[in-house]
């Protein structure tokens, strides 16, 4: 983090909206983003000097950064961008229709919200980018095949931001925050455990944004199976 302006893409709900409402808390201005205005006005009206609001599809991408650019100059620049918009869903018929709607917005959307953003502070000379990817992006998932493989795409696409700004020798810092199960709608996964309250999640993400982590696993448990998930062996995981 380097100043007090922040905007959160995809804040209308679930852990992009516990993440607005403790950043309003800590004093900052916020940027709300999200497809559902009427709950954007809903947050924005609980304290109206702490956000600002735009109502926007990113997946519509020849119209989505001009709003970006309206909403951070209406708030003067800013200094910190999260990306929490994202979907998952399992897909256990191969139903192409579902992988679409996911590549769409966590691989298609997504990457022009991460360019956008790097090049934004790259322009500016710092700042801070920040992307909620997921553990399930360790390996492969046959519940959810598209969603894993998007944010493996996520995961790895933050860590070439982060070599190209230390190469470019930018001070822009780049955070993967790489969440477990938190208790949102969108965490459909059959075999849930160790969900973590939306708030004690933005709390962590929120500590770990202020100390630049490279990485923030939520809940910090999740960190451990994130380790093993990753390098178990493959005989192993494809019994799984
Ligand atoms: N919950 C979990 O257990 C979990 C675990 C690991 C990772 N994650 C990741 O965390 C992120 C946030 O998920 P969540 O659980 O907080 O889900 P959520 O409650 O569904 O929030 C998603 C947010 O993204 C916005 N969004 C979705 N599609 C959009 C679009 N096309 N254009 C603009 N905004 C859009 C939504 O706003 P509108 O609907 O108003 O557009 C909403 O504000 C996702 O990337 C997800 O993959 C979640």
């Amino acid at each position: 983090m380097t100043g007090k302006k922040i905007i959160i893409i995809g804040a209308s709900s679930g852990i992009g909206r516990a993440l607005a409402a403790v950043f309003a808390a800590g004093g900052y201005m916020v940027g709300i983003t999200g497809r559902r205005e009427a709950l954007l006005r809903e947050i924005a009206a609980g304290r109206p000097a702490s956000y600002h609001t735009a109502a926007f599809d990113v997946t519509d991408t020849a119209t989505s950064i001009a709003h970006l650019q309206t909403l951070a100059a209406a708030m003067g620049g800013v200094d910190t961008i999260v990306i929490s918009a994202g979907s998952g869903d399992t897909n256990a018929a191969l139903d192409f229709g579902i992988e679409q709607r996911m590549i769409d917005l966590n691989v298609r959307a997504f990457t022009q919200l991460a360019d956008w953003a790097f090049n934004y502070f790259k322009g500016r000379g710092d700042g801070h980018l920040a992307a909620i990817t997921s553990v399930a992006g360790m390996r492969g998932s046959r519940q959810a095949p598209g969603y894993s493989a998007s944010k493996a795409y996520q995961i790895n696409y933050l860590q070439g931001l982060r070599q190209k700004a230390r190469s470019e020798q930018l001070d822009v810092v780049v955070t993967d925050i790489c969440p477990g199960f938190v208790d949102t709608p969108m965490a459909k996964s059959p075999t849930r455990f160790w969900v973590a309250p939306v708030g004690k999640a933005a709390l962590q993400i929120y500590r770990g944004l202020l100390k630049r982590r490279s990485v923030v696993y939520v809940t910090r448990r999740w960190r451990g199976v994130a380790w093993l998930y990753r390098w178990l062996p493959g005989w192993v995981h494809r019994r799984l």
